[in-house]
């Protein structure tokens, strides 16, 4: 059925002190929305993630809601983005996908999802002849898109390639103030000889970049996916604290909690990266 207001031209008449225009009817920004979110690459398990249906149970998590809608309500005017940082399943990835959706679909910006690893392997399977992507194929929508999540950042093996293309992609969308949020499971902690941090990771350079074009939150909770069965909040809140007691210091944790007091930033504030992988 045509669109009652528009009649499927996009364009809807609308009056202003008496003198008429035209303005983008409601059904164009829908559709456009449609079409972007489906051409954004969201993986399909967390296509169901919006920030409503994350369960924000404890002042982290709660903190990082309220930076995610931030950028969710008042995109395209945001000048930072976010860097989600916390141990495996505390929903970095949900919360990333849940704010690159709504921007998508209230304002039809073009909007990007990759995990960082994924990313380099597409990169780099374009140097392969017999497909006939070009290595700028890929990397102009990463660098030009309007909003891009890079998940898991500092999982990928390094390589002289690997740290020149990272380059490239951060260093463009910083120089063009493009927004980005990124989620890994390195903490940012300022010692540069321990293996798990951030800074170990990814370098100086780019660490210091990150900084200015995002606001950092270390989201620590519970593992999501080792909750049980219909599990309230008040059995990942037992969780979380479970977690807070068993998780094991990194193997430089006392010397990393020791640079960070000399550096006066307090307590670590959680330890060790992916641990086993
Ligand atoms: N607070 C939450 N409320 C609702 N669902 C959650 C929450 N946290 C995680 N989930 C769900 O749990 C699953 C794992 O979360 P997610 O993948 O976002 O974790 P992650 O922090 O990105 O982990 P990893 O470091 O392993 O990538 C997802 O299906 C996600 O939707
Ligand atoms: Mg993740
Ligand atoms: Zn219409």
């Amino acid at each position: 059925m045509a669109c009652l207001l528009c009649d499927d031209t996009g364009w809807r008449p609308v009056e202003d002190n008496g003198t008429r225009r035209v303005v983008r009817c409601d059904c164009w920004r829908e559709s456009v929305g449609r079409q972007r979110l489906s051409e954004a690459h969201i993986p399909k398990r967390y296509q169901h993630c919006t920030l409503a249906n994350f369960a924000a149970y404890n002042e982290s998590l709660e903190r990082a809601v309220r930076q995610g809608s931030r950028i969710a309500e008042a995109f395209p005017v945001v000048s930072r983005g976010l860097f989600l940082e916390g141990q495996p399943g505390v929903g970095k990835t949900h919360l990333a996908v849940a704010v690159l959706k709504q921007v998508i679909d209230t304002t039809g910006a073009r909007g990007l999802f990759y995990d960082t690893r994924d990313l380099l392997r597409v990169i780099r399977s374009t140097y392969d002849p017999a497909i006939r992507t070009t290595e700028l194929e890929i990397l102009r929508p990463v660098m030009t898109a309007d909003l891009l999540v890079l998940d898991d950042l500092g999982a990928e093996k390094t390589s002289e390639w690997v740290d020149e293309t990272m380059n490239l992609i951060v260093n463009t969308r910083y120089n063009e103030r493009r927004l980005t949020i990124f989620t890994s499971n390195y903490p940012d902690i300022p010692d540069d000889t321990e293996p798990n941090s951030l800074l170990f990771r990814i370098g100086f350079r780019m660490r210091s970049r990150l900084h200015e074009m995002c606001e950092f939150v270390v989201m620590d909770a519970a593992d999501y996916r080792e909750r049980p069965d219909n599990a309230g909040s008040e059995d990942l809140v037992a969780l979380w604290k479970m977690r807070k007691k068993t998780t094991l210091p990194s193997p430089r944790g006392g010397r990393s909690a020791r640079a960070q007091l000399r550096d006066g930033k307090g307590d670590l504030k959680w330890s060790g990266g992916r641990a086993g992988s």
